[in-house]
């Protein structure tokens, strides 16, 4: 792929498949590096694991990982057309927040998964990742939807499909957000509708 050493992407997630570089390490059962398209032009990015992605190996693949196919079902896209990673690649016990120091810990896996992928747009699942990529002072309320472009890359962030199982009220808003992310894909990277 574009410029790629080979064997660059196993040699990160052979690494990522050894860390205990926080905590995260000792309880995990499963890492979960991501899946999808590792050139897609299109990148989403949650915040970690939860029981389910844990015990799998896959990211968003319960409750939440159901709304989320819906949502790219409502772009047209599917998980093999975009890649699909998170900010902690292992399990916060309980499902609490990562904290600040394991996403430190953690967040050069998902660096160099962007500077392998080369997104053209990357969509952030909730408020922990729109934290990390976008501004550390993201409010998701107030900020959901708008657009920002970061050294050539296209940003949004949408409600976590988590907090849209909790609350209804939020959906009709990620509607509205989603047809914004569709149009955007459709300008920026045409190739993945033909
Ligand atoms: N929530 C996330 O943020 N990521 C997952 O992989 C699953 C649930």
């Amino acid at each position: 792929m574009r410029g790629r050493i080979p064997g660059e992407w196993e040699q990160l997630e052979a690494r990522c498949a050894q860390c205990q570089a926080c905590e995260l390490g000792r309880t995990r059962t499963k890492p979960v590096f991501g899946v999808g398209r590792q050139d897609s032009p299109v990148l989403f990015v949650g915040e970690g694991p939860g029981q389910q992605e844990d015990l799998t190996g896959e990211p968003f693949v319960g409750a939440a990982g159901k709304l989320l196919d819906d949502m790219l079902s409502i772009i047209d896209l599917g998980r093999d057309n975009c890649y699909i990673a998170n900010v902690v690649k292992c399990r916060p016990p309980g499902n609490r927040d990562p904290r600040e120091e394991e996403q430190a810990a953690c967040v050069g896996y998902l660096y160099e998964q962007i500077r392998l992928i080369q997104p053209k747009i990357i969509v952030c699942l909730g408020r922990i990742a729109a934290g990390v990529l976008i501004r550390k002072d993201f409010r998701i309320t107030r900020e959901h939807g708008q657009w920002t472009r970061i050294n050539g890359i296209w940003y949004t962030a949408l409600y976590h499909p988590s907090a849209l199982l909790r609350d209804l009220n939020r959906r009709p808003e990620t509607f509205l957000d989603l047809l914004s992310l569709r149009d955007k894909v459709k300008e920026v990277c045409p190739e993945l509708y033909q």
